[in-house]
């Protein structure tokens, strides 16, 4: 058996270090920051440094875009990675328990093995008959597929160096330890030490690493969060448990754009792309009903088209309610100020809910105009012309502000039949008119009252 390490506490804070563990750190005053490390870690990140040589270089030389890349043919996945796999890359995936983050990797490690050879899945939550029982009902039946449960990071790699898979997945990052270090796993000082040496070993040997990490309710990747700024790229899937379509949203990417999303659903028999999203987002819309209407939001490149719905009621309390499923709740609130302020409608005795349908988040300002319209639109009791979409930011003046990627959005709504857009003014008058919107008829509107005026 090995010496165990000398460990040491560093406050993830100020950097003080201290031989125990305490709550509080002596030096700069803050809870909860010390986190148990190797002692020579610091030392092997110097020797690291220095081996390598770093001579400057021109940028002319630098060539670009030769990172070997694998396409993993599941074209969601690929997007959000910036192009495929990259060698030697650390991928974290990160998710609520049950969203399907083993059941993406595994789709992913399939291809893997079928298209390029060995992969490996190391699992430390789910025994090997399980994970048969997972690969038997996604139809997985590659040869080249391999599975280990494991937790001790020794084994692992000791396990990899054997095998020399193409790619290694680890299932979860909070179940892996090492005897090196006394924490538990899934202790903070145990899943960065743990994540760093499979970092150096992906960089060492060129094998690209999925590490899945855990969310916990609250919103934060225990542990894993601490690990963002060491990998290379961050995937989060979410999606809402009471829905089938899942969100895999790039929030890092050394080797591709961020806020990059793929879109996918989650079926009896595993996930299956989403192409176009919109369909999927608009399936079961009411036609005709009030407070409904189709808004653009613009996820990385893709945009994407949803149901907006509100619902306004006579309130029965002293302060009336204002719910937001989907979209800022702040956002809402100045919303319903600029219509009480700017249009004169009487929303104070009235309550205000706005929900975007299918669980989507939408965090864009470009759908103001549209939680305005929906509003307005359930007060009124008018409804929406069905085939209109309604896109715009709106000020507290009630002014309607340019949007980004206009273009963009008015070619995907074109793609999926509608036939009229109410858009800010600034953006038509800069629109490219042989766009190839087709035969949409382009309403431009300033102010709030204006789009009123154009909606009903
Ligand atoms: P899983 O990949 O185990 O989630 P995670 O690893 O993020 O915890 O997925 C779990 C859920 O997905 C589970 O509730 C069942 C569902 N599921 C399907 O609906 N279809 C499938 O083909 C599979 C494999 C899972
Ligand atoms: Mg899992």
């Amino acid at each position: 058996m090995k010496a165990k390490a000398k460990t040491v506490y560093v406050c993830q804070s100020c950097g003080s270090q201290s031989p125990r563990w305490m709550g509080k750190c002596p030096d700069c005053g803050q809870w909860n920051t010390l986190v148990e490390e190797r002692m020579e870690r610091q030392k092997d990140i110097g020797a690291a440094k220095k081996g390598r040589s770093s001579e400057p270089l021109a940028l002319n030389e630098i060539k670009t875009g030769d990172e070997d890349r694998f396409v993993t043919k599941i074209g969601e996945l690929d997007r959000v990675l910036g192009g495929g796999i990259v060698a030697g890359s650390v991928v974290l995936v990160g998710g609520d328990p049950g969203i399907g983050k083993s059941t993406l990797v595994l789709q992913m490690l399939r291809q893997v093995a079928e298209l390029r050879g060995k992969a490996l899945y190391v699992s430390g939550e789910e025994s090997p008959s399980q994970i048969k029982m997972r690969a038997q009902r996604l139809g997985v039946k590659a040869e080249n597929l391999y599975v280990l449960a494991e937790t001790s990071l020794d084994e692992i790699t000791r396990a990899a160096d054997e095998l020399q898979p193409q790619v290694i997945v680890v299932d979860s990052i909070q179940t892996v330890f090492t005897s090196e270090l006394p924490s538990a796993p899934g202790s903070v000082g145990q899943v960065r030490e743990v994540s760093g040496r499979l970092m150096l070993y992906a960089k060492r040997t060129g094998i690209p690493t999925f590490l899945i990490g855990h969310v916990t309710k609250d919103g934060a990747i225990a542990g894993p969060r601490v690990l963002e700024h060491i990998v290379d790229t961050v995937l989060y899937f979410e999606g809402d448990r009471g829905h089938a379509f899942r969100i895999l949203r790039a929030v890092k990417n050394r080797f591709g754009s961020t806020n990059e999303i793929g879109v996918f659903e989650m079926k009896e028999s595993g996930l299956a792309e989403v192409a176009n999203p919109s369909e999927l987002f608009l399936a079961e819309r009411p036609k005709d009903a009030t407070g409904s209407v189709v808004v653009s939001s613009l996820e990385g490149s893709r945009p994407i088209l949803a149901e907006l719905q509100a619902l306004v009621t006579p309130t029965k309390m002293t302060m009336p309610r204002r719910t937001s499923i989907g979209v800022d709740y702040n956002r809402v609130s100045l919303l319903i100020a600029v219509l009480e302020k700017r249009v004169g409608m009487h929303l104070m005795g009235m309550d205000v809910f706005v929900n975007i349908v299918g669980g989507l988040k939408i965090d864009e300002p470009a759908v103001d105009l549209g939680v305005i319209a929906a509003v307005a639109s359930s007060f009124r009791e008018k409804s929406i012309d069905p085939n209109t979409v309604v896109m715009g930011e709106v000020g507290l003046a009630g002014e309607v502000r340019a949007i980004s990627q206009a273009e963009l959005r008015l070619k995907d709504a074109a793609k999926l039949g509608f036939s009229r857009c109410i858009l800010p003014m600034v953006n038509v008058e800069k629109l490219d008119k042989a766009a190839g919107i087709g035969k949409m008829e382009l309403i431009g509107v300033r102010t709030v009252e204006e789009a009123m005026e154009r909606l009903f």
